[in-house]
């Protein structure tokens, strides 16, 4: 039978977006920029280069967790399942799911439109009897999703982390929205050793450093400004106090940027901000998602507690 591929729901007027938003996070104190806007097709293939660093303990330890405990999560989800997945990325994960809970359709919703397209292509192929129908938006925005079945959610890589606590819980209780009282699978990178977090986000080949800088340069191609991007370099502490790696980008040399007709100074060795990635304890995880109007449910680890995938289900 041929791949149930529906057409494209694309929501997200992203590049529209971008220039407002990079516009808007240069005229603050520090300079800023949403993370979501790292992931064009170039930014998306990066990440998928991070996932395979050794340093980046994330994606092995998640993807292993998901390949042990497949069964118990596809009888939580249930038979015939609609699984939506919150920032896709390259539908990797989701082939385990797609493989022990044999849904009948699957949403793959993701910022990144262009990257999306191309390997919901593949996965279509390899699922020949999967509805598919990929979803382009932003889920930080109220979101409209076709068809009002139950859904369980698919929310994995620790993307939550990108987000401060209070954002963070809005997000879930907005998630939770769109499930239509079906449960939420989420991966949750874990509070553990600051050397071990330095490493994953300060790897040696400098994969992370230029997925970082990707964002100025896709502000080139897209905006035509004119960072200099070669002059910034990736900086990426842990904050021990707030439990979360803060990713800058940092200025060599003071530099004037034009964009969307606006100029900005950068003033020798100054940041922009690009990113937050919190790490939680499986106590302050499950405390949010209750904040957020979920049950916790099963949690699931690694022997080294490096990271974590909960069951939640809307109450
Ligand atoms: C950390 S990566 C995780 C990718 C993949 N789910 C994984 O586990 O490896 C974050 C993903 O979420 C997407 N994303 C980030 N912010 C988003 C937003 N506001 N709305 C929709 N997708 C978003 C990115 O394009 C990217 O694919």
């Amino acid at each position: 039978m041929d791949a149930q591929l529906a057409r494209i729901h694309d929501a997200a007027p992203a590049v529209e977006n971008f220039g407002q938003a990079l516009v808007a996070g240069l005229g603050k104190t520090p300079k800023q920029i949403s993370a979501k806007y790292f992931y064009d097709a170039a930014g998306s293939q990066l990440f998928d280069q991070i996932c395979e660093l050794p340093e980046y303990y994330q994606t092995r330890t998640e993807t292993a967790l998901l390949n042990r405990h497949a069964g118990e999560i596809a009888a939580l989800m249930g038979p015939h399942a609609e699984i939506v997945e919150f920032g896709a990325g390259s539908l990797r994960k989701v082939r385990i799911l797609l493989e022990a809970a044999k849904p009948r359709t699957y949403l793959p919703l993701d910022i990144s439109g262009d990257y999306l397209r191309h390997v919901v292509r593949d996965l279509a192929v390899d699922y020949p009897t999967l509805q598919v129908a990929p979803v382009v938006a932003d889920f930080t925005l109220p979101l409209d999703i076709p068809g009002d079945a139950r859904r369980a959610g698919f929310f994995p890589g620790s993307t939550i982390g990108n987000f401060r606590p209070d954002a963070a819980t809005a997000l879930l209780r907005r998630m939770r929205g769109t499930l239509n009282g079906g449960g939420l699978l989420v991966g949750v990178d874990l509070v553990k050793d600051p050397a071990r977090l330095h490493a994953a986000y300060n790897d040696a080949a400098g994969i992370t450093a230029r997925f970082n800088r990707n964002i100025l340069l896709r502000a080139n191609r897209e905006l035509g400004a004119d960072f200099d991007a070669d002059a910034f370099i990736h900086y990426a502490p842990y904050n021990v106090q707030m439990q979360r790696i803060e990713m800058y980008l940092v200025s060599l040399k003071r530099q004037i940027v034009t964009l969307c007709g606006a100029q900005f100074e950068f003033a020798q060795g100054e940041p922009l901000y690009t990113e937050d990635s919190h790490k939680y304890t499986i106590e302050s995880f499950r405390e949010m998602a209750a904040r957020a109007g979920f049950t916790p449910r099963a949690v699931w680890m690694d022997e080294e507690r490096l990271f974590s995938i909960h069951w939640l289900e809307s109450r």
